[in-house]
């Protein structure tokens, strides 16, 4: 039984399949409506999401099959103090795959130990998002054609945005990939990314607090929300919250091809300004976490 916890339990290979039929499925979509007839996911979200959650759902729907869950914890008997172990062996007798979110980092790595059903991790505390970068890597790979020789830039809360953990770890694999690491002191990439992830690996990067200093060599802008939930203190949220807005004059030094991605939610790092730019693609990205989710399901199933 496969589980999704971390991108690296994908191989490159795999990878690279799941963005083939992804791309099938935006080209076919009636060739997989009944693909998953009869087949159920659960999506378990002990913490917030739109996207996300919506998206595995729309997916699961997609395919012909059906989805069943909670959206917070407070509307499941976690509120009566049942573990997540127990939710999740629980869950598993009414569903085929469970998709799950939680604040705490770990969280689906122990929940899968106990699963009788597989396990997708739909992000856990400031750690990981293995599916949010499927969604990414989808999402570079149709902008710009290739998954190598890219400069990419990530901007914003490097240090409890997971979204940037999982998709730094994903693009450490492929060839000719630099990174550009824009963030305040408070937020920079953990250590534990740079030493296991960057330096392991030899991986080209430097650090800075501007994003005009290397915007005109970046083939991806990655913007990222300061991630409210995860801070201890009011003031250093408030003092941090709008270090970046990138608005359409600051992009006047960029390049033409550029790709501006962002998970979403976004609050203030990008303006609106910048929306009708041919270079914002984070709409697109949005709606190709649906089709890489597709494919997902149908992998994680072992679905033709
Ligand atoms: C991201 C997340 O949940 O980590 N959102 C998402 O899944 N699209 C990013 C965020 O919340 O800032």
């Amino acid at each position: 039984m496969r589980n999704l916890i971390d991108i690296k339990d994908l191989s490159v290979e795999e990878i690279d399949n799941l963005i083939k039929v992804a791309n099938d499925i935006i080209a076919n979509k009636e060739k997989y409506s009944h693909k998953c007839d009869g087949k159920k996911l659960a999506t378990l979200f002990f913490e917030p999401s739109t996207r996300t959650r919506l998206s595995f759902e729309s997916a699961m729907l997609e395919l012909g099959g059906s989805v069943l869950g909670f959206s917070e914890s407070s509307s499941s008997s976690v509120s009566k103090g049942e573990s997540v172990s127990d939710t999740i062996r629980v869950v598993g007798c009414y569903s085929d795959i469970i998709a799950m979110r939680h604040p705490k980092e770990g969280a689906p790595l122990v929940a899968c130990q106990k699963s009788v059903v597989p396990i997708i991790n739909a992000g856990d505390g400031g750690h990981n998002h293995p599916t949010q970068t499927l969604t990414d890597l989808l999402t570079i790979s149709r902008e710009k054609g290739r998954l190598n020789d890219l400069t990419i830039g990530l901007c914003g809360d490097l240090k409890f945005g997971r979204t940037v953990h999982s998709l730094i770890t994903a693009m450490s694999r492929y060839k000719g990939i630099k990174f550009v690491l824009i963030s305040p002191d408070e937020l920079k990439l953990p250590d534990y990314v740079i030493e296991n992830v960057l330096k392991k690996n030899n991986i080209e990067y430097c650090e800075t607090k501007k994003i005009e200093e290397y915007l005109p060599e970046l083939d991806v802008l990655y913007m990222t929300r300061v991630q409210k939930e995860r801070f201890f203190n009011e003031d250093d949220y408030v003092r941090l919250k709008d270090y970046y807005i990138l608005n359409k004059a600051k992009l006047e030094t960029a390049k033409k091809d550029l790709s501006i991605l962002h998970p979403l939610p976004r609050v203030n790092e990008i303006n609106t300004d910048v929306d009708d730019d041919p270079r914002a693609k984070y709409f697109e990205q949005a709606l190709n976490g649906k089709y890489i989710r597709m494919a997902l399901i149908l992998m994680m199933l072992g679905i033709k």
